[in-house]
Parts: C-alpha cells; structure tokens; sequence
C-alpha cells in the first residue's frame, strides 16, 4: 500500500521536491518497499506552475485547506514559508492527523516545540530537515547520528548568501554593494537581502540546531546578531596579514557558566575546516565530549538539495506511518526543550579585531591606546597598510584577550574622537579552531 503525499507551496524546493519524487520514484520505492504517492499539490498560482508527471493523478488546487482536509493524504508538506499561512496550514494538518514536513526555518524556531507537542497530542509526525542548512542532513546527525554524545561546541556558517557576498569580497576585492547586486543578479540573494545579510536567516537556523544539540528552546531575537554590511575588502586584507579570515560565524558553545550563542562575522584563522567553506556552501563543525570533532559540509540551498532534505524526511515518515511506529524522535532530539535565555555576550573574553577609519592626523594612535589602556584592554598589534587616502585611513588595532563589555565601553568613548570616519568595527578573533 501506498504512502500518499500533499505538497502546499510550489517555489523552488517545492518544484525541486516534485522533480525528485517524480524522477527518482522508482528508487524510492525499491528504498522502502512502498510507493509515495502524490496525491495534491497547491499553490496560489498553481495554473502557471509546471508539475512533473506522475504515475497517478494529481489534484492541483489553489485552496490548502482542501489538501489538509483530504482524507486520503497522510503527509503535508509545507513549502510556503513565513510564519502566519505555513503556521495555520501546519496546525491544521496536525489536527487532521497528518504528519507535515517542514523547510520553515523561521516557523519552527519560534514555534517548532509547539508544534511538536501538537504532533504528539495527535500521534502524527513532524519532520523538518530542509530548515537548517537545505543540502546538510544536519538534523539527523544531531537527532540519531551522534545523539549519544554531548555536544560541547557548534559552530556553523548557515547563510549561503553572506558566505557567497563575504567570499566574493575577499577573492576580489569588490565592496559590499557591488557584491551583492552580483549575487542578486545570480540569484543568491533576495531583492530585499536583509534577512541574509543582516544574519537573521542564520540566526534562525542557529536556534533550531541549539536545541538540537542542547535541549534549550530559545528565542531567537535573545542570540545576539549581527549581519555583513560593514565589512570592507580592506578588512580582508588586515585578516589575512594575522593569517586570518572573516565568516558569518553561528556559534552556541557551552562553558560551567551556561549557554553563549551569537550570529557575527568573527575572524577565524585560515587554516580552520570552516576558512575553507567558500562561496554559498554551508558548513556545521560539532565537538562533542566523546566523540570529538565531526564536521559536515555541502550546499546550503538550492531546489535540488534542499528538496533531498525534504524527499528523505517524507520517506523516514512514510516508513513509521506504514510500519505504524508508535515511538517517534522529537525533531528537536530532546522529548522536551528547556527554555534557556543565553549568557550575555558582554561577558565573553577573546582578542579582538578593531578597526577604524580616520582623517589622519598625528596623536590618533596615542589617544587610542589611552582609552584601551583605561578598561585595562591590552594592545596586541597595530596594523597599517600604506597610506592611500589621509582623510579615510583604514588601520587595526588587535586586543589582547578582553571581556567584549571592556571592549563595548572604550569604543563608546572612542567614538566621540573628532578623527573617526566611521563608528569603529569590532570583531572576536575566534580561538580553539
Ligand atoms: N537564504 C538562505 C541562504 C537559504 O542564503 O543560505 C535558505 O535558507
């Protein structure tokens, strides 16, 4: 007998799902023993989406309620996005009995425990592998792979789109803006790039792979987070001088104090796995106590590889469904999320990157290391490429390791200098890579 699917959502992973249920239907049925199905698919504008052919026929509606509502379908797959529609669809399909998977990073980082505890009120399951980096099983890792260990450190770049714009910076010494309308006109970013290059996409995905790998429900405006738009090629070129480079770093790291959990491009050393990870790949580096370092790499998004993510989690669904399994694993790992407000980031002590630009003039560095001095942040070098420009001189100043509270309150006082360009940019030189 059959497993038989609903697809609402016809986008890029929703097309992409199609095509491999179509294409690689015979496959899947060898896999499991059992065809899926596709029962219904369902858009806005469904007349105008091309659908791949199917052994059977196929119901194309524009109503989603009509394919949770089917009494034939035991799967939705939800591919909408955003939090207001995917939400209803979602609770309504659980309500109706029927498992859902999910690509809503955004959904399930706020609601996902929720939605969870509904799906187990109601027996059904709740599957959401494409949320957090498309091509990477990264969930399935954290939830059976390496479930017996204990997760110490994460670290991850999570944004296709900022690791393409940060890459390309640094290969060709192109500004930010140029950058991204190139990445915009290859379809890597958005026309509004905001939820990419301000972190938030990857701040998202951060608390869902946290309480994966911690057992913490967080909310995600408490990570602390900040996006790309201020990195300058010149920036790359004082990283690379401390054998360096930048990454939109995710990190949740675990110390005897509690939980430290932050979206920021960070200066990483050159020779780290993650230095490597260029262009809009994706990336998840896991210490764990017993198991040591693990580290997974690939595509990030795209139809194809993200509509992997979603094909696979229907055929594990499909197989408790037929097989009638009454014990599920959580998508979260854990039975239950705690509910954990991460350590300040004011309270982490690591060197720091600072960079400043200025209208040159004698005394700049003196004032500077005055300032440092006084909340007691130690200079570790002083870098200055040849001066092009006296009215906007970019240089670096590197700290000794510092609490970033220390660092915070001498850049509010170094702001008011009358020679800055702009409000300086402080990075964390990450350790233990
Ligand atoms: N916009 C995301 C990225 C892909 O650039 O990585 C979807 O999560």
């Amino acid at each position: 007998m059959d497993v038989t699917v609903g697809v609402i959502g016809l986008g890029n992973v929703g097309s992409g799902t199609l095509e491999i249920l179509a294409e690689n239907g015979a496959r899947i049925r060898e896999k499991l023993g059992f065809p899926l199905r596709v029962k219904a698919i369902c858009s806005r504008n469904v007349a105008r989406k091309k659908a791949p052919a199917f052994p059977d026929a196929v119901t194309r509606t524009t109503d989603w309620r009509e394919v949770v509502r089917d009494p034939e379908i035991d799967i939705i797959v939800e591919l909408v996005g955003g939090t207001a529609t995917a939400g209803h669809i979602i609770e309504e399909a659980l309500r109706n009995r029927k498992s859902v998977v999910t690509a809503n990073k955004e959904l399930m980082a706020i609601r996902g425990a929720e939605l969870w505890a509904m799906a187990s009120e109601n027996g059904v399951n709740l599957a959401m592998e494409a949320s957090v980096a498309g091509g990477i099983p990264i969930h399935t890792i954290l939830r059976e792979g390496i479930a017996g260990d204990r997760v110490c450190e994460l670290y991850g770049v999570l944004n296709g789109t900022s690791n393409f714009i940060l890459t390309e910076i640094e290969k060709s010494n192109a500004k930010f803006e140029s950058v991204l309308a190139e990445a915009q006109q290859l379809g890597y970013a958005e026309a509004d790039p905001s939820a990419d290059v301000d972190g938030l996409d990857a701040r998202s995905k951060l608390a869902i792979l946290a309480a994966l790998a911690f057992g913490e429900r967080l909310t995600p405006a408490d990570i602390y987070t900040e996006g790309i738009r201020r990195i300058l090629p010149v920036d790359f070129e004082y990283a690379h001088q401390l054998k360096h480079t930048i990454r939109l770093l995710c990190l949740a790291r675990q110390s005897d104090d509690g939980l430290l959990l932050s979206v920021r491009p960070s200066l990483i050393p050159q020779s780290a796995i993650l230095a490597q990870v260029q262009g809009a790949y994706n990336a998840v580096w896991i210490r764990g106590a017993y198991g040591e370092d693990t580290f997974y790499y690939g595509r990030g998004a795209g139809p194809k590889p993200t509509g992997v993510a979603v094909v696979s989690d229907l055929m594990r669904v499909a197989r408790e469904i037929r097989h009638g399994s009454p014990d599920r694993v959580s998508p979260f790992a854990h039975e239950r999320l705690g509910e954990y407000k991460p350590l300040p980031i004011p309270t982490q002590a690591l060197p720091y990157f600072l960079r400043f630009r200025v209208e040159d003039k004698a005394g700049i560095i003196a004032t500077l290391a005055t300032i440092l001095a006084k909340h007691q942040i130690g200079i570790d070098a002083v870098l200055q490429l040849p001066r092009e420009d006296w009215r906007d001189l970019p240089f670096v100043i590197t700290t000794e390791p510092a609490k970033e509270q220390a660092i915070r309150d001498a850049l509010v006082e170094i702001r008011e200098a009358d020679f800055l360009v702009e409000a300086p940019l402080a990075m964390p030189m990450e350790r233990g890579f």
